[in-house]
C-alpha cells in the first residue's frame, strides 16, 4: 500500500508548471527570456484598496472571521451581484473563499460522488478536470474548437448530458481562449439545460470585466431565471482589481449549497485572510474607474498581439471577446522545422522550440485540452509584448 492517496495519483503535475520551471532556468543562465505565460494583471492594486487594506489592520481587524466571509463583505457582494448582474440573492446565498479557486473546489468537493460527471467545454482552465479528479467525479471533456469559436453548442451540450451529470462548467470569457458568449449564445445552452434538472452549472465569471469592443457580458442565472436554483455564480478580485495575491473569491447560489461549502471550508482553511476581505470589500464598494482604464489597456494589447500573430506565417489567431489571453492555431505550423532545425509535431514542440530559440514563454495548448495551439498571455507590459510577438514572427519565418 502506498503512503500517497490514489486520489492525488489520479491528477497530473501541471504542464504549466514545467513551461515556467524551464523558463526560470534559462533566465538563471543568463539568457534574454519573456515571459507570456502568467495569468495575472501586471498593474497594482489600486491605492484605495491599498490604503482600505492597511487600515484594517490599524482597526484591528486582524481576527478569525465569520468561516466564509464577514457579514459586511457578503453585502457587498449581494450588492454587486444587484447592480452589475441584475441578480438578487441574499447575504446568506454567498460564500466568500481563498481565491475563486477555492470556491470552485468547495463546490466540487461538496457535491460530486465517485464518478459523477462534470461536463468541461475545452480548451478549458487548466484546473477544472484535476479538481473534479480529486474530488472523486469523472471530467467529460468537449472539445470546443476553433471553428465554433472556441464555444460549446447547444447540440455538443444536449449529446454530453447524461443521467450521472451533475455540473457544467462555463467560463466567459474563457481562459485560455478569450471566448465570451453573448447573450443569445448562452440562452441556447440554458435552454438545453432547463431539460435537464439533474444538471448544475458552475460559471466562472472571473474575467467579467475584462470584456472587448463593448461586449455584454452575461451570466446564466441573469439569462434563465428558472436556472437559478441550480447555479453556482463564482467570481472575484483578482483579476477584476489586479488583486491576485490577496486571495478572495467569492459565490452566489441556493442556500443549501452554500451552507454545504462552509461546513467544508470549515474544516479546511476558515476564514479567508482578514484583511483581504476588507480590501475586496473597498474594491466592490468605492470607485470602478480601474477597471475602464485596465479594460483599454487590455484591449489595446490585444490588438497588437492579434495583429502581429495574423501576418506569422503558420499561424491563425482569432480575436477573442475578453481576458487576457489569445490561443492561437498553429495548425500551420504542425510538420514543418524550426531554423534551429526542431521538428513541430505538436504544440508542446513547438512552445519548447519558441522557449529555446527565441526565448519567449509561451504555454501549449494541450495542457488545456485543444490542441494544436498555444496561450499567450498579454498581461505584460506593450515593449516586452511587441518584442515578443516579433521574435514570434521571426521564429515562424523561419520555419520550413
Ligand atoms: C478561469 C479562471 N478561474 C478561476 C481562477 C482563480 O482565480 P483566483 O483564485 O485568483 O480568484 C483563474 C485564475 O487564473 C482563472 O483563470
Amino acid at each position: 500500500m502506498g503512503f500517497l492517496s490514489d486520489r492525488l495519483a489520479r491528477v497530473k503535475p501541471s504542464p504549466t508548471i514545467a513551461m515556467t520551471t524551464r523558463a526560470a532556468e534559462l533566465r538563471a543562465a543568463g539568457r534574454d527570456i519573456i515571459g507570456l505565460s502568467a495569468g495575472e494583471p501586471d498593474f497594482d492594486t489600486p491605492a484605495h484598496i491599498r490604503e482600505a487594506a492597511k487600515a484594517a489592520i490599524d482597526q484591528g481587524h486582524t481576527r478569525y472571521t465569520a468561516v466564509d466571509g464577514t457579514p459586511s463583505l457578503k453585502r457587498a457582494i449581494a450588492a454587486k451581484f444587484a447592480r452589475e448582474n441584475g441578480l438578487d440573492y441574499a447575504p446568506a446565498q454567498v460564500t466568500v473563499g481563498t481565491g475563486g479557486k477555492q470556491i470552485l473546489y468547495n463546490a466540487l468537493v461538496a457535491t460530486l460522488n465517485e464518478g459523477d460527471e462534470v461536463v468541461i467545454p475545452a480548451p478549458y482552465w487548466v484546473s477544472y478536470p484535476d479538481m473534479v479528479l480529486l474530488a472523486g467525479g469523472r471530467p467529460v471533456i468537449v472539445e470546443c474548437g476553433i471553428e465554433d469559436g472556441f464555444r460549446l453548442s447547444p447540440e455538443a451540450l444536449a449529446a454530453a448530458i447524461t443521467p450521472r451529470t451533475k455540473w457544467l462548467i462555463l467560463n466567459s470569457p474563457s481562459n485560455p481562449s478569450g471566448a465570451g458568449y453573448d447573450r443569445a449564445q448562452m440562452q441556447a445552452l440554458t435552454d438545453v439545460l432547463l431539460d435537464h434538472p439533474q444538471v448544475w452549472v458552475l460559471s466562472d465569471d472571473i474575467y467579467e470585466h475584462l470584456v472587448f469592443d463593448g461586449f455584454d457580458f452575461v451570466t446564466p442565472a441573469q439569462v434563465e431565471p428558472r436556472l437559478k436554483d441550480r447555479v453556482l455564480t463564482m467570481n472575484g478580485v483578482s483579476k477584476a482589481y489586479a488583486m491576485t495575491g490577496w486571495r478572495i473569491g467569492y459565490g452566489a447560489g441556493p442556500e443549501m449549497l452554500i451552507r454545504a461549502m462552509a461546513k467544508l471550508q470549515s474544516q479546511s482553511t476558515s476564514n479567508p485572510c482578514s484583511i483581504s476581505q476588507y480590501a475586496a470589500e473597498a474594491a466592490l464598494e468605492g470607485p470602478q474607474d480601474y477597471i475602464a482604464d485596465s479594460r483599454a489597456v487590455f484591449q489595446r494589447r490585444r490588438d497588437l498581439v492579434v495583429a502581429v500573430l495574423n501576418e506569422c506565417p503558420g499561424i491563425a489567431c482569432p480575436t477573442p471577446q475578453g481576458a487576457f489571453y489569445v490561443y492561437p492555431s498553429i495548425a500551420g505550423l504542425i510538420g514543418r522545422s524550426s531554423a534551429a532545425g526542431t521538428r513541430i509535431d505538436s504544440d508542446e514542440a513547438f512552445a519548447n522550440a519558441l522557449l529555446e530559440e527565441t526565448g519567449v514563454a509561451v504555454v501549449f495548448g494541450a495542457a488545456f485540452g485543444l490542441s494544436p495551439h498555444f496561450r499567450i498571455s498579454y498581461a505584460t507590459g506593450d515593449e516586452q509584448l511587441a518584442e515578443a510577438v516579433a521574435r514570434i514572427r521571426r521564429f515562424c519565418e523561419g520555419c520550413n
